[in-house]
């Protein structure tokens, strides 16, 4: 697991920072001019500090980025970090700022002087995403906790705007550690015991097993696991954080592994198909967020944890399965599982909770990384108010979505000579036919947006609020979405 800092939030404090050994960090406006604090610092250092910001370095220094000083002289601190940022900056600007920083300094211990400045949860938001990292299969690092202490003006008005950022992180957090671990580690067994697990947190959850399963008639999800020695998962969560009104639903594909089943996908970068659950780690960080900070809303978290092997026991080419629903499915191509995972889940989910919106999340198709690449997820939805909150969320937190298109039109591609469907629609418009797959099974009433997510999960360049690898990407706007929208209405769901 990896580890969040010890946060702690602090009032100003000189003799606190005189003797501080870690690494200062020092907020200074783009003129150069420093406060209280910071004119008793420079004292400190015989003026070196306001050598500095008079210097070309710092002059010639861009909004939001930083300068550090190592071992700075009169002060007992390891390096000084001085950030060019205004005190009227936005929420997207501190972020950002919070990402320079962690760049700069990585995971020791910090003292941000943050003063009078207002953003300072959005600062801190930015530095701790930015410094994750996954350790956990290394031998001689393992990630320990660093402190990080924020010093303020006033405790009281930035202490629960810091605390309510560091549960969603810790939810983003959860996420990321789930989509890096590796399949022999991150087995349907072991993602269902960390699931669990979430029942400290005042979540209910239920583990459905294959027994229960195939009595629940769940034989499209039930016929991608069949190959795989590991059993076949459905995990309900709940949040009960409202009053009676129905909960909104997340959905998500959690195919632990994805050989393509008899339809092999090739042997080059078959092993990022480690991050094929990343649908349901969201759902799963996004729930413990949720429970950390309290929110006052239902939402139930309904996750599909199969593995997608082949065997002389894997459903081939060809077999005609009968979905939760009823609907029949003719298998083209194995590889083209998630649909099938989350047909049942969809179905399922809508039978026993009626929620007033479901947003289902999955690593769906290599098409949705040709048309958008590693910047957005794709958004697909019955429902412009729905599909709204969603991109609205997203946006505020920074992480990128954009509506594609849902039509019949699309919908004869998945004819099928002999059952109700098959489960490909050919090479054109992979994403949106996977979309229209979905589609046949959510109720016509039921507000609905699919997140085909494969570009965005898990990346191999650096994001703008993460490292190389899993994102997390998501958590926050989920969060956001249910903060904005489904908290405190009562029996008036859907704000
Ligand atoms: N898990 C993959 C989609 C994927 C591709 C996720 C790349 C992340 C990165 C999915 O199960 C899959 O294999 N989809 C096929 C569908 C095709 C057979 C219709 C694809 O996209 O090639
Ligand atoms: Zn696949
Ligand atoms: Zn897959």
């Amino acid at each position: 697991m990896t580890p969040l800092p010890k946060l702690s939030v602090i009032e100003v404090n000189f003799d606190a920072v005189v003797d501080y050994d870690g690494r200062l960090v020092i907020l200074v406006d783009e003129n150069g001019k420093l406060e209280t604090l910071g004119g008793r610092i420079n004292k400190l250092m015989k003026g070196a500090l306001d050598r500095v910001l008079a210097s070309g370095d710092f002059q010639s220094l861009a909004l939001g980025k930083v300068l550090s000083l190592p071992y700075p002289v009169g002060l007992k601190a390891q390096g000084l970090t001085i950030v060019k940022l205004n005190q009227n900056s936005g929420v997207e600007e501190a972020s950002a700022c919070g990402v320079e920083i962690a760049k700069a300094i990585e995971c020791k211990d910090i003292l941000i002087l943050c003063g009078e400045f207002k953003k300072s949860a959005n600062l801190v938001e930015g530095l701790i995403l930015r410094n994750y990292n996954y350790l956990d299969q290394k031998t001689n690092t393992k990630s320990t906790a660093f402190n990080l202490q924020v010093m303020v003006q006033s405790v009281e008005e930035h202490v629960d705007k810091i605390n309510e950022k560091l549960a969603v992180i810790d939810g983003v957090f959860f996420t990321r550690d789930l989509i890096n671990a590796p399949a022999n580690v991150l087995t349907t067994s072991s993602f269902a015991e960390q699931l669990s697990a979430l029942s400290d947190l005042g979540i209910k959850v239920e583990v459905l097993d294959e027994p229960e399963l195939m009595k629940l008639g769940m034989r499209t999800l039930l016929c991608v696991g069949q190959g795989s020695d590991s059993p076949s998962k459905v995990v309900v969560m709940h949040w009960n954080g409202g009053g009676k009104e129905a909960p909104f639903a997340f959905v998500g594909k959690g195919v632990v592994f994805d050989t393509g089943g008899i339809s092999l996908k090739p042997a080059a970068g078959m092993e990022d198909m480690t991050m094929d659950m990343g649908g349901a780690g969201v759902v799963a960080g996004t729930m413990k967020a949720l429970a950390l900070r309290k929110a006052k809303a239902n939402v139930v978290g309904v996750v599909g944890l199969v593995e997608n092997m082949p065997s002389g026991n894997a459903t081939r080419p060809g077999d005609v399965i009968k979905s939760m629903k009823g609907d029949t499915v003719e298998v083209i191509n194995t590889d083209a599982e998630g649909r099938l995972v989350l047909a049942d889940i969809l179905w399922y989910t809508q039978e026993r909770f009626m929620p007033s919106g479901m947003i289902d999340l999955a690593t769906l198709t290599g098409a949705i990384i040709i048309g958008l690449g590693h910047e957005m997820a794709g958004v697909f939805s019955n429902n412009d108010k729905l599909s709204n909150q969603f991109i609205d969320a997203a946006t505020a937190e920074g992480e990128g979505a954009w509506r594609m298109p849902l039509t019949q039109a699309y919908d004869k591609q998945l004819k099928s000579r002999i059952a109700d469907m098959k489960n490909v629609g050919g090479r054109a418009a992979g994403s949106i036919t996977a979309g229209q797959f979905l589609k046949r099974f959510v109720k016509d009433d039921m507000p609905w947006a699919h997140l085909d997510i494969a570009g965005v999960a898990s990346i191999a360049q650096e994001s703008a609020f993460s490292p190389k690898g899993a994102t997390g990407w998501g958590v926050r706007a989920l969060n956001r979405m249910i903060a904005d929208n489904y908290e405190g209405v009562e029996d008036e769901p859907g704000g």
